[in-house]
């Protein structure tokens, strides 16, 4: 199949391949850049392959350009890179990898372009455009990519177990790809996953979260940590959210699956919001609830008490195992575990000002995201109290600007001063000055002047004159 290239890339691809042509080297463009282009997402990425040296290659392209863009390069990695039009491409030579089984770190030798595709991690990710004379603009897909995207399935090139154990972040990445893409993990590779998910152990913290993050910022992260789930991969890297999986039933009373009740939470954030931050939150919201679960034989229910706050207290652990910032970011998800119970104790008519304004000050700037957080724990499939408890926010939302603005008045300084009226007319404190004042205020909060310095100036010096009083 011929790629389609498009306009914009013809320059592009046809640099590189006269670069590739002077160095006597044969290029390919792999990888990302080809499945995303194939499947119309956007993206400035290129990665560029060649069957010889890649940073020669990179100087080359260099080269060939007005102005001379920089190159840089990573002698340690064998790439270079430079910018162009806004693109990012990298070079690289051509690669066989052998990995040892404790380590992420493969012994790289030159290879050929099929050696390439060989160590790559998925089909969909092995596809190569051909930049070379012979054959430029062809498709090279030895593991039946294309077929794969069309199909939306995510399969490794070779066996699961090889390309897995060489580098088990890859089990992650086929877990995102799945969800980003809306594509199936085929049965023996999922089964992979579930065979190897014990090597996650050796990939750094910094990276399991990079695709978490990604997981989060999808439409619907469920999916994805569903999959999480589903292989085992979940128990190992976050096991405080795994463990939120199940249902316990005594005395015929079961509570509900926190863990379903969760992820449902979760991509209702996801609605209406695209925080990472506040995504978070919904998945940790609850992160407490196995842990404070009591099931309470005189009502014949179960209960969670105090699982806000010891859910609160349990996010700094779970953020620094994830080496996730420790700072405003921690804070934020913690205020919103604390906080989440409280809009719905406060939904009742009878509630005070006071209730309504201590949340106002303990969640501070967050208090939308903190409700939106708990609009979307609304998670009943009963229609009526759905609306139920939804109207209950709404007027919780009302009483909020209620009391925000009788406070903004209540705290509200008119711009004129009794001491600028008693200097102004050169008179004692006394009624004359609480009228005029009064007067300004009422003419402020009447809208027929503005609320500043001059236009309460001048109405001082008319409210004066009615009073017979003259400007000194
Ligand atoms: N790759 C791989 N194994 C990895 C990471 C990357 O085989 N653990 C290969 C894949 O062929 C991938 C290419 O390197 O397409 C580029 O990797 P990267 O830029 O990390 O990912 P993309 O596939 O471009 O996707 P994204 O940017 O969404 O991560």
């Amino acid at each position: 199949m011929i790629f389609n290239i498009q306009p914009h890339e013809r320059t592009v691809f046809d640099l590189i391949a006269q670069a590739a042509r002077q160095c006597q080297v044969e290029a390919y463009v792999v990888g990302g850049y080809v499945r995303d282009r194939l499947l119309g997402r956007p993206t400035k990425d290129i990665d560029v392959v060649c069957v010889g040296d890649g940073i020669q290659l990179a100087e080359m392209v260099a080269n060939s350009l007005s102005p001379r863009p920089k190159v840089v390069v990573y002698r340690r990695f064998g790439t270079a890179m430079l910018r162009f039009e806004g693109l990012e491409i990298e070079f690289v030579g051509a690669r066989r990898e052998s990995y040892s089984p404790d380590s992420r770190k493969p012994a790289v030798e030159q290879g050929s372009l099929e050696d390439d595709q060989n160590r790559r991690d998925f089909t969909i990710n092995a596809l190569a455009v051909s930049l070379n004379e012979h054959n430029f603009g062809h498709i090279i897909d030895p593991f039946n990519g294309l077929a794969h995207l069309e199909d939306k399935i995510i399969k490794t090139p070779l066996d699961p177990g090889k390309t897995f154990s060489d580098d088990p972040l890859r089990m992650m990445r086929a877990i995102r790809f799945a969800t980003q893409l809306g594509f199936d993990i085929e049965p023996r590779t999922f089964d992979g996953i579930k065979r190897f998910k014990s090597r996650i152990h050796i990939i750094s913290k910094e990276r399991i979260a990079t695709e978490l993050e990604k997981i989060l910022l999808t439409p619907r992260p469920s999916v994805g940590f569903n999959l999480l789930f589903d292989c085992g991969l979940l128990q190992l890297i976050l096991p405080e959210v795994a463990l939120l999986q199940g249902v316990e039933d005594r005395e015929g009373r079961a509570h509900k699956d926190n863990f379903y009740h969760t992820l449902e939470v979760l991509d209702n954030v996801c609605r209406k919001s695209n925080s990472l931050w506040l995504r978070w939150a919904a998945l940790l919201h609850d992160i407490a609830k196995p842990a404070s679960k009591r099931f309470n034989k005189e009502s014949g229910g179960w209960t969670f008490h105090g699982h806000e706050w010891m859910g609160a207290k349990m996010v700094p652990k779970i953020f620094r195992n994830l080496r996730l910032p420790l700072g405003a970011e921690m804070e934020f998800v913690q205020k919103m575990v604390l906080l989440h119970l409280r809009p719905i104790s406060l939904t009742k008519e009878e509630v005070t000002d006071s209730a309504v304004r201590r949340l106002l000050f303990d969640a501070g700037p967050d208090i939308e995201d903190l409700m939106r957080l708990c609009e979307s724990d609304i998670t009943t499939k009963n229609p009526r109290k759905m609306s139920r408890y939804l109207e209950g926010y709404e007027y919780l939302k009302e009483r909020m600007s209620e009391v925000t603005e009788a406070d903004r008045l209540r705290l509200w300084q008119p711009p004129i001063t009794g001491q600028v009226i008693m200097d102004t007319f050169g008179i004692e404190p006394g009624r004359d000055v609480g009228i005029i004042k009064t007067a300004i205020r009422e003419a402020i909060l009447d809208g027929e002047i503005g609320n500043d310095y001059d236009s309460a100036f001048q109405r001082m010096v008319e409210e004066g004159e009615k009073l017979g009083l003259v400007v000194k």
